[in-house]
């Protein structure tokens, strides 16, 4: 499974970074305006650091506006994916982008329909968002597992970027379904790696040793 930060903070990106575990980033209009920066100067840092794919959204409703933002963002950096809103424009703006080789990630999708039309009109990923189908009542992983059996049984190349992960289990269950990706907010990182028992575990190692008897103490 790729994993992606869910961020526009420089810190987040280049801490999981270090740990050689970022496969790519996610961001959107609310996660840029978090950081009070400049759109395209953040995103340009974003790409310059990550080795591999950067989503940016664009602003427009309409057909013609998406493919001139698209085509605007495309420029800013070689790993750069312009992010669409699942509308029909939307859909054919996807369509136009994929045929000028312009990689888009359709978001905001809510449903295997939506999934299986953005992944036809050229959708290079589609970001189906398991927290906030949680939030509705329904099954946020069975999208998941729903929408990757669809683009399987028809060999679409579409990856899917599991978003909106509120929750570990949200990651590993998306692992389980065969999800390609899961873009994970920057509040869950340390539970990635944290565990109570690994932490009782170093104590108790540390403890112990201390009854070690150490070379100088041994020779005297
Ligand atoms: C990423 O592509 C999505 O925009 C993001 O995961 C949405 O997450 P949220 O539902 O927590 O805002």
């Amino acid at each position: 499974m790729k994993f992606y930060l869910d961020t526009a903070n420089v810190e987040e990106i280049n801490r999981i970074n270090r740990l050689g575990l970022l496969d790519g980033v996610t961001t959107n209009p609310s996660i840029i305006a978090k950081e009070g920066r400049d759109f395209e100067e953040t995103i340009k840092e974003i790409c310059s650091i990550v080795d591999g794919p950067v989503s940016a959204e664009v602003i427009g409703l309409t057909v013609d506006e998406m493919v001139e933002e698209a085509r605007n963002i495309e420029t800013w950096a070689d790993n750069v994916v312009v992010k669409i809103p699942m509308t029909e424009a939307g859909l054919e703006a996807v369509h136009i982008l994929s045929k000028e080789g312009i990689k888009t990630n359709v978001t905001l999708i809510f449903s295997v329909a939506q999934g299986l039309m953005a992944a036809k009109a050229g959708a290079t990923f589609v970001s189906p968002f398991v927290g906030r189908v949680d939030d509705i009542g329904e099954d946020g992983i069975e999208l998941i597992q729903n929408l990757n059996q669809t683009l399987i049984n028809y060999n679409f190349d579409t990856e899917i970027i599991t978003a909106s992960v509120r929750t570990i289990g949200h990651l590993e269950k998306a692992a389980v379904a065969g999800a390609h990706i899961a873009t994970i907010p920057g509040s869950l990182l340390p539970k990635l790696w944290k565990h109570p028992l690994t932490d009782n575990g170093i104590q108790q190692f540390l403890a112990d040793w201390e009854k070690v008897p150490k070379k100088a103490e041994t020779l005297s």
